[in-house]
């Protein structure tokens, strides 16, 4: 359930046919951590290091019924806001908290083979990070396509967001103003970690295609200078997408970069 006028939507916005748990089952619910989510979890393990700040809180916007880059993220807030317009989507991410028995399961990404812990040398245990989790995380509504996301002027010093932006206007323009929409959500040299998929026109969700906007490396580093991101502390990486010809993932970028004192 989404609060967005149906009538609003592009032809081909993923919105027009989600489905939270069938995203799941096709793109996470695997047996062992893929190759690009492995290289994910390192190059943001690296980067949340490198940056070393403990944060009063975090957002990420967003999230669909996503857990796994959360609890990379937990260890290093107090509190992690997880935002997305859809409520089916948000409500996957409570079930997981409560620990309800049907719950998407996130233990081989979490604790597996080239998961969240190994990327991190194994600080700690599975059971330490989930509870964690259940500790720092809060599930709220946000709209990307409004002025103000959350409904009031707020701005947190550590901004996520992976595989969204691109995808909630799906055009050149509309990924520019959401991105500066995104922006506005970072405090004056707060951190944003950036993820999405690369060079890509369409993927495959709930056996339709979603169309987003065309990224490329490139244009991310032009759009991050403009919005006030110190082009010094920008590192970018991209990795070739898994199944491109049945997914229509043709690459994932990963990025992160300070925002200016004074942006
Ligand atoms: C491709 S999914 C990515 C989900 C998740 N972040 C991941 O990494 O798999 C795109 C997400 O953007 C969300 N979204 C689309 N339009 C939005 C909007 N206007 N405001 C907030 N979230 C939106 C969708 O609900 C969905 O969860």
């Amino acid at each position: 359930m989404n609060e967005l006028d149906p009538a609003e939507l592009e032809p081909g916005n993923v919105l027009n046919f989600w489905d939270a748990r069938a995203y799941l089952e096709y793109y996470y619910a695997h047996a062992r951590v893929p190759d690009d989510e492995a290289e994910m979890f390192r190059f943001f393990a690296r980067g949340l290091a490198d940056i070393g700040r403990h944060f009063e809180a975090g957002i990420e916007l967003g999230c669909g019924p996503v857990l796994h880059r959360a609890a990379q993220v937990v260890p290093w807030v107090e509190r992690l806001d997880m935002a997305d317009i859809n409520d089916d989507n948000l409500e996957e991410i409570r079930r997981w908290l409560r620990g309800d028995p049907g719950a998407f399961d996130w233990s081989v990404y979490l604790g597996g083979e080239n998961g969240a812990l190994d990327a991190e040398d194994r600080r700690g245990t599975l059971a330490e990070r989930e509870a964690l989790m259940r500790a720092r995380i809060r599930p709220v509504r946000c709209n990307l396509r409004a002025a103000m996301p959350l409904g009031a002027p707020v701005a947190y010093p550590l901004v996520s967001s992976y595989y969204s932006i691109e995808w909630v206007i799906p055009t050149i323009a509309g990924r520019r103003a959401t991105m500066g929409r995104v922006a506005s959500l970072v405090s004056p040299g707060g951190w944003l970690l950036l993820a999405g998929v690369h060079a890509t026109d369409y993927c495959m969700v709930n056996g339709q295609r979603g169309v987003c906007a065309h990224v490329t490396q490139a244009d991310l580093r032009r759009l991050l200078g403009e919005l006030g991101f110190d082009p010094a502390t920008l590192r970018i990486t991209v990795t070739p997408g898994l199944r491109p010809a049945e997914s229509g993932i043709q690459g994932t970028f990963m990025a992160y970069a300070q925002r200016g004192c004074d942006a």
